[in-house]
């Protein structure tokens, strides 16, 4: 795991912006003390004496970012789908997260999750904790472990979340933030604090407003649930009767954040052109998260609308509501999606190219960490290498193809390899 300087050899793929994927085959990407001095098809001469690791056939192309997973629900993906977000919450999500309170729960759970996300593609992630001060700071210490790149938050709620997942008024919830904040100061490299208030109908007003405080005072980032299902929306204006939309809501509670401090919004399926404002102005992120948003009936939410907006906007796999981590499978959901929204919802509104889904996995979430996401020059350094030699072809296919053809048949695209900030966090070659 040393950081290290070295060139890797393969096949080679990465955005430019969002319209289109670059690929060398036999090509070079150079990495230096953690940062990638860029891809080429012959290696320049200033790099001739670095090592070079030679994937030879296998494809090599930037880290995934997941904008938006709770790890608490990882152990219960895939159960429980037949209902709606609301139900869903109080039936299966919230009676499993009030069982993190117990500490030997939680160190082993969340064994499972940092694990097997070390294992998939994405390399940085925005991570969903429980309420629980203990329970997220073991999360926060198994994921510095793994080397990966993280933001996690304590959950903060204090009203609807049902037996055992509810901190007692407002003051409660913020004495527990500022003691967790404290409890891990100077503790990580590479694991952040958020600010999470899970959504507004889990956080009292004076909650919420405490938080915004907190953010500024602090200079820390919030995450947070936006605008995913109708009875949601609805439930949020006779919460805050005075807001003109949800976006609005958080904006009263000045916690929409700022291009400095971005918030994450995840979902935003029913965000109209009110919130597409808001979350502009305010350099909010949307975590768009198709495999929740078809998984609980939500919707589809018109990413093609927000990208030429120009909002900020990233993947999120939204474990458990989305079924699996892997973010390969949350792009192909994500590209039918939107290609359903253009066929049933709207034919003014075209579906997204592979290039602009590739740009979403890599670049766009990445951006959220700042120069993460291409192998341009002066970007960090991450990558991940797969062999996807399992999948037969009677003809030649070029890097592209095999890259598009890997996001819609997955199952047999193997990680070999993956780099965060140069260092090698999971091989299973060598
Ligand atoms: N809104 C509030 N909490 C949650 C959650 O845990 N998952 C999803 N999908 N939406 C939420
Ligand atoms: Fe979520």
């Amino acid at each position: 795991m040393n950081k290290d300087s070295f060139v890797l050899r393969g096949g080679i793929a990465f955005s430019e912006g969002s319209k289109s994927i670059v690929t060398y085959s036999n090509g070079y990407v150079v990495c230096v003390d953690g940062i990638c001095k860029g891809a080429f098809s012959k290696l320049p001469d200033q790099y001739k004496d670095l090592p070079v690791y030679d994937y030879g056939d296998k494809l090599i192309i930037p880290g995934m970012t997941d904008l938006h997973v709770h790890a608490p629900q990882y152990t219960f993906r895939g159960i429980g789908m037949d209902e709606e977000l609301l139900e869903w919450l109080s039936k299966y999500t919230f009676p499993e997260e009030a069982k993190y309170a117990d500490l030997a729960y939680a160190r082993k759970a969340y064994e499972y999750f940092s694990e097997d996300l070390r294992r998939c593609f994405t390399t940085r992630a925005v991570v969903f904790a429980t309420l629980h001060n203990e329970a997220t700071i073991e999360l926060m210490d198994q994921l510095e472990k793994t080397g990966m790149i993280t933001y996690v938050g304590k959950v903060n709620m204090d009203r609807n979340g049902g037996v055992g997942l509810e901190e007692e008024d407002a003051a409660a919830s913020l004495k527990a933030t500022v003691e967790w904040l404290e409890a891990i100061k100077g503790r990580y490299k590479n694991t952040m604090p958020i600010l999470t208030p899970r959504f507004i109908p889990s956080c009292s007003d004076d909650l919420m407003k405490g938080l915004g405080e907190m953010s500024a005072e602090r200079g820390l980032r919030i995450q947070s649930h936006l605008s995913e299902n109708k009875s949601e929306v609805a439930w949020v204006k006779e919460l805050v009767p005075e807001s003109t939309s949800y976006a609005n809501a958080y904006e009263i509670f000045d916690t929409m954040g700022s291009a400095e401090l971005p918030t994450i919004m995840a979902h935003c399926v029913y965000s109209d052109e009110e919130e597409m404002r808001i979350l502009k102005e305010h350099g909010a992120y949307i975590a768009h998260c198709a495999d929740s948003n078809m998984n609980l009936t939500s919707g589809i939410a018109p990413i093609r609308k927000f990208m030429d907006a120009g909002i900020n906007i990233g993947l999120g796999t939204d474990v458990a509501a989305g079924s699996s981590m892997n973010m390969i499978k949350t792009m192909l959901i994500s590209l039918q999606a939107s290609k359903m929204y253009y066929r049933l919802v709207d034919t003014n509104v075209k579906p997204l190219s592979f290039e602009e889904m590739f740009y979403l996995a890599t670049m766009g979430g990445g951006s959220y960490f700042g120069k993460v996401g291409t192998f341009k020059d002066g970007y960090d350094f991450d990558a991940v290498v797969i062999d996807d030699s399992k999948m037969f072809s009677m003809r030649d296919m070029s890097i592209r193809e095999r890259i598009e053809r890997m996001v819609y048949n997955d199952a047999d695209a193997i990680i070999t390899d993956k780099y965060v900030r140069g260092n090698n966090i999971y091989s299973n070659v060598k």
